[in-house]
């Protein structure tokens, strides 16, 4: 990333989603565009309000959900002292952009292709199912704890095949791994592409699967992360083979037989 992808950019909308108010927002953030040559989806950005004291000092990691030119939009769910801050942004207030940021989920048009979303893990799949050229080749599943409509479900499955299935009691957690279970069976089976995004007990569960069904299957990953750029080492996971690899330039999308979750 060079310093020209580095830009203080102005706020255009704070919008809430689904419930306001209350633990577990959500909300999109909508920003002027960072006057990007292009981006992939699966990519992320850096943001750092240029009003944070010192206390937060560094900036906070989101998937890029779409960016057309005019703005660069983020979905984000609220869980913690910088997500709060950032939703209480108001039209105008500043924010240091740098990105776009790490590698960018696998896409091949023609193959029959599952998403597999946990809770916000939705989020990557928003610019992945916009600039998808044969969205009828695309399937999205979603586990959700929270009610559907917090989460950008209804505009995608206007899109593509959906299916959503919420995780409340023990029962409904065995539910969900059977379907994962028979879902990357099924995509296996047929050589298609499997590509998961979610809490890492999920991505774990996947991960295991693929394996088990030999599936080609992508996990994009949420470690913490502080300079995104490879400087830090704050986001460190292991690959494959056991050695230490950033997430944020490595990755976040890693082939499931090629990282240790
Ligand atoms: C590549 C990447 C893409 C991401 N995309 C999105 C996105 O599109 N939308 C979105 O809402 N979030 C996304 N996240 C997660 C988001 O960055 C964190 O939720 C956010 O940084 C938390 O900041 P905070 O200051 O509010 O939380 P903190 O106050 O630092 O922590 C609050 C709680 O959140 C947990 N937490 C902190 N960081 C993470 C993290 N990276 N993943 C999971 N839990 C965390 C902490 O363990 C703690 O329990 C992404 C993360 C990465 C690495
Ligand atoms: S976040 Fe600093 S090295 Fe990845």
């Amino acid at each position: 990333m060079s310093l020209r992808n580095c830009r203080i950019v102005k706020v255009l909308e704070v919008s809430p989603v689904g419930q306001s108010n209350s633990a577990g927002d959500f909300f999109e953030l909508k920003l002027e565009y960072p006057d990007w040559d292009g981006w992939k989806p699966g990519q992320f950005v850096m943001i750092r309000p240029t009003n944070w004291e010192l206390d937060m000092l560094w900036g906070r990691p989101f998937s890029i959900c779409s960016a057309d030119g005019t703005s660069l939009t983020l979905f984000i769910q609220s869980v913690g002292r910088g997500t709060s801050r950032i939703a209480k942004l108001v039209p105008g207030d500043e924010v240091t952009v740098w990105g776009p940021l790490g590698n960018n989920l696998a896409v091949e048009p023609d193959t029959p292709t599952l998403l597999l979303a946990g809770g916000i893990g939705i989020a990557p799949f928003c610019g992945y199912v916009e600039q998808h050229s044969a969205p009828e080749n695309l399937k999205l599943f979603l586990a959700h704890r929270l009610p559907l409509e917090c989460y950008p479900y209804e505009a995608l499955c206007g899109k593509v095949d959906g299916q959503s299935m919420i995780d409340r009691k023990p029962e409904d957690l065995k539910a969900i791994i059977a379907t994962l279970k028979d879902l990357i069976r099924e995509y296996a089976e047929q050589d298609g592409l499997i590509l998961c995004c979610g809490p890492t007990p999920f991505m774990k569960t996947v991960q295991t699967f693929a394996n088990e069904f030999g599936a080609r299957a992508q996990v994009s990953l949420e470690n913490r992360m502080a300079c995104g750029v490879g400087a830090c080492l704050g986001c460190v996971t292991k690959d494959g083979e056991g050695h230490h690899v950033q997430v944020c330039t490595r990755g976040p999308v890693f082939w499931t037989d090629k990282v240790e979750l």
